[in-house]
Protein backbone atom coordinates (compact mmCIF):
# COMPACT_ATOMS: atom_id res chain seq x y z
CA UNK A 1 0.00 0.00 0.00
CA UNK A 2 1.21 3.69 -1.21
CA UNK A 3 0.33 6.42 1.15
CA UNK A 4 0.81 9.76 -0.57
CA UNK A 5 0.18 12.92 1.39
CA UNK A 6 -0.26 15.79 -0.14
CA UNK A 7 -1.27 19.34 1.25
CA UNK A 8 -4.98 19.93 0.15
CA UNK A 9 -7.50 18.76 -2.55
CA UNK A 10 -6.14 21.05 -5.03
CA UNK A 11 -2.92 19.18 -4.99
CA UNK A 12 -4.38 15.84 -4.41
CA UNK A 13 -6.57 16.46 -7.59
CA UNK A 14 -3.61 17.12 -9.90
CA UNK A 15 -2.23 14.29 -8.45
CA UNK A 16 -5.00 11.86 -9.33
CA UNK A 17 -5.79 13.33 -12.68
CA UNK A 18 -2.17 12.98 -13.72
CA UNK A 19 -1.45 9.45 -12.42
CA UNK A 20 -5.08 8.52 -14.19
CA UNK A 21 -3.64 10.13 -17.52
CA UNK A 22 -0.41 8.51 -17.74
CA UNK A 23 -1.94 4.96 -17.29
CA UNK A 24 -4.17 5.96 -20.17
CA UNK A 25 -1.28 7.04 -22.17
CA UNK A 26 0.20 3.62 -21.23
CA UNK A 27 -2.71 1.18 -22.49
CA UNK A 28 -4.84 3.77 -24.55
CA UNK A 29 -7.72 1.39 -23.77
CA UNK A 30 -7.93 1.66 -20.31
CA UNK A 31 -10.57 0.05 -18.61
CA UNK A 32 -11.03 2.92 -15.65
CA UNK A 33 -13.15 2.48 -12.79
CA UNK A 34 -15.20 6.00 -11.87
CA UNK A 35 -16.62 7.22 -8.73
CA UNK A 36 -18.48 10.37 -8.08
CA UNK A 37 -19.09 12.70 -4.90
CA UNK A 38 -17.26 16.07 -3.88
CA UNK A 39 -14.00 14.59 -3.82
CA UNK A 40 -13.90 13.61 -7.41
CA UNK A 41 -15.47 17.28 -8.81
CA UNK A 42 -11.08 18.75 -8.63
CA UNK A 43 -9.70 15.32 -10.50
CA UNK A 44 -12.28 15.36 -13.24
CA UNK A 45 -11.57 19.18 -13.86
CA UNK A 46 -8.34 18.34 -14.36
CA UNK A 47 -8.79 15.31 -16.63
CA UNK A 48 -11.29 17.65 -18.48
CA UNK A 49 -8.04 20.24 -18.92
CA UNK A 50 -5.44 17.80 -19.88
CA UNK A 51 -8.07 16.97 -22.93
CA UNK A 52 -8.91 20.02 -23.54
CA UNK A 53 -4.95 20.59 -23.84
CA UNK A 54 -5.09 18.02 -26.07
CA UNK A 55 -2.67 15.56 -24.08
CA UNK A 56 -5.33 12.90 -23.12
CA UNK A 57 -7.45 10.89 -25.48
CA UNK A 58 -10.07 8.97 -24.06
CA UNK A 59 -11.75 7.34 -27.01
CA UNK A 60 -10.79 3.85 -26.60
CA UNK A 61 -11.06 4.48 -23.02
CA UNK A 62 -13.75 2.49 -21.35
CA UNK A 63 -15.41 2.87 -18.23
CA UNK A 64 -17.34 1.40 -14.96
CA UNK A 65 -19.11 3.67 -12.25
CA UNK A 66 -19.76 2.22 -9.16
CA UNK A 67 -22.55 2.96 -8.08
CA UNK A 68 -26.17 4.77 -8.21
CA UNK A 69 -28.47 5.86 -6.61
CA UNK A 70 -32.37 3.70 -6.66
CA UNK A 71 -35.11 5.27 -7.98
CA UNK A 72 -33.82 7.90 -9.80
CA UNK A 73 -34.13 8.51 -13.94
CA UNK A 74 -30.77 9.18 -15.45
CA UNK A 75 -32.00 12.63 -16.09
CA UNK A 76 -32.18 13.62 -12.32
CA UNK A 77 -29.82 16.30 -11.51
CA UNK A 78 -28.70 14.28 -8.77
CA UNK A 79 -27.98 10.93 -10.06
CA UNK A 80 -25.01 9.66 -10.24
CA UNK A 81 -25.31 9.31 -13.93
CA UNK A 82 -26.12 13.22 -14.26
CA UNK A 83 -22.84 14.01 -11.81
CA UNK A 84 -20.68 12.12 -14.56
CA UNK A 85 -21.94 13.93 -17.62
CA UNK A 86 -21.60 17.12 -15.78
CA UNK A 87 -17.83 16.97 -14.60
CA UNK A 88 -16.87 14.94 -16.90
CA UNK A 89 -18.11 12.75 -19.62
CA UNK A 90 -19.49 16.07 -21.61
CA UNK A 91 -16.72 17.83 -21.57
CA UNK A 92 -14.33 14.71 -22.81
CA UNK A 93 -14.43 12.34 -26.24
CA UNK A 94 -15.33 9.08 -24.74
CA UNK A 95 -17.42 6.91 -26.32
CA UNK A 96 -20.55 7.03 -25.29
CA UNK A 97 -20.77 2.78 -25.90
CA UNK A 98 -17.73 2.79 -23.29
CA UNK A 99 -19.59 4.48 -20.98
CA UNK A 100 -21.15 1.57 -18.20
CA UNK A 101 -23.48 3.42 -14.97
CA UNK A 102 -25.62 0.98 -13.09
CA UNK A 103 -29.31 1.80 -13.75
CA UNK A 104 -31.03 3.36 -10.95
CA UNK A 105 -34.21 2.71 -12.63
CA UNK A 106 -34.41 -0.82 -12.42
CA UNK A 107 -37.08 -2.47 -10.96
CA UNK A 108 -37.86 -6.16 -10.21
CA UNK A 109 -34.96 -8.59 -11.02
CA UNK A 110 -32.06 -6.73 -9.35
CA UNK A 111 -29.61 -9.66 -8.67
CA UNK A 112 -30.07 -10.36 -12.43
CA UNK A 113 -28.87 -6.90 -13.33
CA UNK A 114 -26.40 -6.97 -10.75
CA UNK A 115 -24.80 -9.97 -12.72
CA UNK A 116 -25.19 -8.87 -15.90
CA UNK A 117 -23.04 -5.50 -15.04
CA UNK A 118 -20.42 -7.72 -13.25
CA UNK A 119 -20.45 -9.88 -16.89
CA UNK A 120 -20.04 -6.49 -18.78
CA UNK A 121 -16.44 -6.00 -16.76
CA UNK A 122 -15.73 -9.14 -17.22
CA UNK A 123 -15.95 -9.10 -20.91
CA UNK A 124 -14.35 -5.40 -21.02
CA UNK A 125 -11.29 -7.23 -19.60
CA UNK A 126 -11.49 -6.58 -15.99
CA UNK A 127 -11.15 -2.84 -14.43
CA UNK A 128 -7.27 -1.31 -14.97
CA UNK A 129 -7.65 1.16 -12.62
CA UNK A 130 -10.54 1.93 -10.01
CA UNK A 131 -11.00 5.38 -8.50
CA UNK A 132 -12.26 5.66 -4.82
CA UNK A 133 -13.51 7.76 -2.52
CA UNK A 134 -14.06 6.85 0.96
CA UNK A 135 -17.76 7.98 3.11
CA UNK A 136 -17.08 9.20 6.87
CA UNK A 137 -18.10 5.72 8.07
CA UNK A 138 -15.50 3.88 5.69
CA UNK A 139 -17.50 2.68 2.83
CA UNK A 140 -16.16 2.52 -0.71
CA UNK A 141 -18.77 2.59 -3.80
CA UNK A 142 -21.83 2.11 -1.29
CA UNK A 143 -20.17 -0.58 0.65
CA UNK A 144 -21.72 0.61 4.09
CA UNK A 145 -20.22 -0.88 7.39
CA UNK A 146 -20.57 -4.65 7.61
CA UNK A 147 -20.73 -5.56 4.03
CA UNK A 148 -19.15 -8.85 2.85
CA UNK A 149 -15.60 -8.71 1.96
CA UNK A 150 -16.51 -10.96 -1.25
CA UNK A 151 -19.19 -8.99 -2.48
CA UNK A 152 -20.31 -8.52 -5.81
CA UNK A 153 -22.42 -5.76 -7.50
CA UNK A 154 -25.81 -5.67 -5.53
CA UNK A 155 -28.84 -4.02 -4.62
CA UNK A 156 -27.23 -2.32 -1.01
CA UNK A 157 -29.41 -0.12 1.73
CA UNK A 158 -27.33 2.85 2.80
CA UNK A 159 -27.04 3.61 6.49
CA UNK A 160 -28.54 6.37 7.95
CA UNK A 161 -24.98 7.92 8.50
CA UNK A 162 -24.77 8.18 4.42
CA UNK A 163 -28.40 9.15 3.78
CA UNK A 164 -27.81 12.09 6.36
CA UNK A 165 -24.14 13.33 4.51
CA UNK A 166 -25.80 13.16 1.20
CA UNK A 167 -29.25 14.61 2.35
CA UNK A 168 -27.56 17.97 1.86
CA UNK A 169 -27.20 17.37 -1.63
CA UNK A 170 -31.57 17.28 -2.78
CA UNK A 171 -33.83 19.87 -2.08
CA UNK A 172 -35.84 20.56 0.84
CA UNK A 173 -38.63 18.23 1.06
CA UNK A 174 -37.23 16.28 -1.37
CA UNK A 175 -36.44 12.57 0.18
CA UNK A 176 -32.70 11.61 -0.49
CA UNK A 177 -32.57 7.89 -1.64
CA UNK A 178 -32.30 4.95 0.37
CA UNK A 179 -30.95 1.87 -1.52
CA UNK A 180 -28.21 2.08 -4.04
CA UNK A 181 -27.06 -0.38 -6.76
CA UNK A 182 -22.97 -0.64 -5.95
CA UNK A 183 -20.32 -2.78 -7.22
CA UNK A 184 -19.12 -5.06 -4.09
CA UNK A 185 -15.89 -5.51 -2.03
CA UNK A 186 -14.86 -8.30 -4.06
CA UNK A 187 -15.50 -6.34 -7.64
CA UNK A 188 -13.37 -3.53 -6.31
CA UNK A 189 -10.85 -5.86 -4.66
CA UNK A 190 -10.14 -7.81 -8.50
CA UNK A 191 -9.23 -4.20 -9.83
CA UNK A 192 -5.61 -4.22 -11.13
CA UNK A 193 -4.34 -0.85 -9.16
CA UNK A 194 -6.36 1.01 -6.78
CA UNK A 195 -6.29 4.86 -6.23
CA UNK A 196 -8.13 6.04 -3.01
CA UNK A 197 -8.57 9.56 -2.19
CA UNK A 198 -9.44 11.45 0.95
CA UNK A 199 -9.78 14.49 1.62
CA UNK A 200 -11.20 17.35 4.72
CA UNK A 201 -11.12 16.47 8.82
CA UNK A 202 -14.46 14.67 8.54
CA UNK A 203 -12.51 11.62 6.75
CA UNK A 204 -9.26 11.41 9.48
CA UNK A 205 -10.96 8.11 11.72
CA UNK A 206 -11.98 6.56 8.22
CA UNK A 207 -9.05 6.83 6.33
CA UNK A 208 -6.66 5.78 9.80
CA UNK A 209 -8.76 2.82 10.72
CA UNK A 210 -8.65 1.53 6.58
CA UNK A 211 -4.43 2.23 6.63
CA UNK A 212 -3.53 1.23 10.07
CA UNK A 213 -6.66 -0.82 11.44
CA UNK A 214 -7.26 -4.33 11.55
CA UNK A 215 -9.34 -5.37 8.50
CA UNK A 216 -12.59 -5.47 9.07
CA UNK A 217 -16.54 -5.53 7.83
CA UNK A 218 -16.83 -2.36 10.05
CA UNK A 219 -14.38 -0.55 7.95
CA UNK A 220 -14.98 -1.44 4.43
CA UNK A 221 -12.08 0.00 3.00
CA UNK A 222 -10.11 -1.72 5.27
CA UNK A 223 -10.56 -5.06 2.94
CA UNK A 224 -7.91 -2.45 0.57
CA UNK A 225 -5.22 -3.86 2.54
CA UNK A 226 -6.17 -7.38 0.75
CA UNK A 227 -4.81 -5.87 -2.31
CA UNK A 228 -1.56 -5.90 -3.55
CA UNK A 229 -1.11 -2.39 -5.68
CA UNK A 230 -3.05 0.47 -3.74
CA UNK A 231 -2.23 3.96 -3.61
CA UNK A 232 -4.07 6.32 -0.96
CA UNK A 233 -3.43 9.95 -2.10
CA UNK A 234 -4.66 11.99 0.80
CA UNK A 235 -4.59 15.50 2.29
CA UNK A 236 -2.89 16.62 5.57
CA UNK A 237 -6.54 17.39 7.42
CA UNK A 238 -7.65 13.64 6.36
CA UNK A 239 -4.49 12.13 7.26
CA UNK A 240 -4.51 13.82 10.67
CA UNK A 241 -5.08 10.60 12.52
CA UNK A 242 -2.39 8.47 10.81
CA UNK A 243 0.62 7.75 13.19
CA UNK A 244 2.78 6.49 10.74
CA UNK A 245 3.09 9.35 8.41
CA UNK A 246 7.00 9.71 8.08
CA UNK A 247 7.34 6.21 7.33
CA UNK A 248 4.65 6.62 4.34
CA UNK A 249 6.65 9.38 3.54
CA UNK A 250 10.18 7.30 3.21
CA UNK A 251 8.69 4.87 1.48
CA UNK A 252 7.24 7.13 -1.32
CA UNK A 253 10.79 8.51 -1.67
CA UNK A 254 12.13 5.20 -1.76
CA UNK A 255 9.19 4.05 -4.05
CA UNK A 256 10.73 6.55 -6.87
CA UNK A 257 13.90 5.67 -6.15
CA UNK A 258 14.10 2.31 -6.48
CA UNK A 259 10.51 0.65 -8.37
CA UNK A 260 9.08 4.13 -9.88
CA UNK A 261 6.92 1.86 -12.07
CA UNK A 262 4.64 1.44 -8.95
CA UNK A 263 3.85 5.23 -8.92
CA UNK A 264 2.37 3.89 -12.40
C1 LIG B 1 -19.59 7.61 -4.94
C2 LIG B 1 -19.00 6.67 -3.98
C3 LIG B 1 -18.84 7.03 -2.54
C4 LIG B 1 -18.05 8.33 -2.35
C5 LIG B 1 -17.90 8.65 -0.86
C6 LIG B 1 -17.20 9.96 -0.62
O1 LIG B 1 -19.60 7.08 -6.24
O2 LIG B 1 -18.68 5.60 -4.39
O3 LIG B 1 -18.19 5.98 -1.89
O4 LIG B 1 -16.79 8.20 -2.93
O5 LIG B 1 -19.17 8.69 -0.27
O6 LIG B 1 -18.00 10.99 -1.10
P1 LIG B 1 -17.47 12.51 -1.06
O7 LIG B 1 -16.34 12.58 -2.01
O8 LIG B 1 -18.66 13.32 -1.55
O9 LIG B 1 -17.09 12.78 0.34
Amino acid sequence: MLVILKRDDEAISLQAAQLIAGAVHKKPALVLGLATGSTMVGVYKHLVGLHQQGSLDFSRVVTFNLDEYLGLPATHRRSFRHFMYENLFAHINVNSHNIHIPDGTIRGNYDEYCASYENSIRKAGGIDLQLLGIGRNGHIGFNEPTSSIGSRTRLKVLSQETIDDNSKFFAKGEESPRCAITMGIGTILEARKILLLATGKSKSAAVAKSIEGPITSAVSASALQLHPDVTFIIDDAAASQLTQRDYYHRVLEMTALLTPDRLF
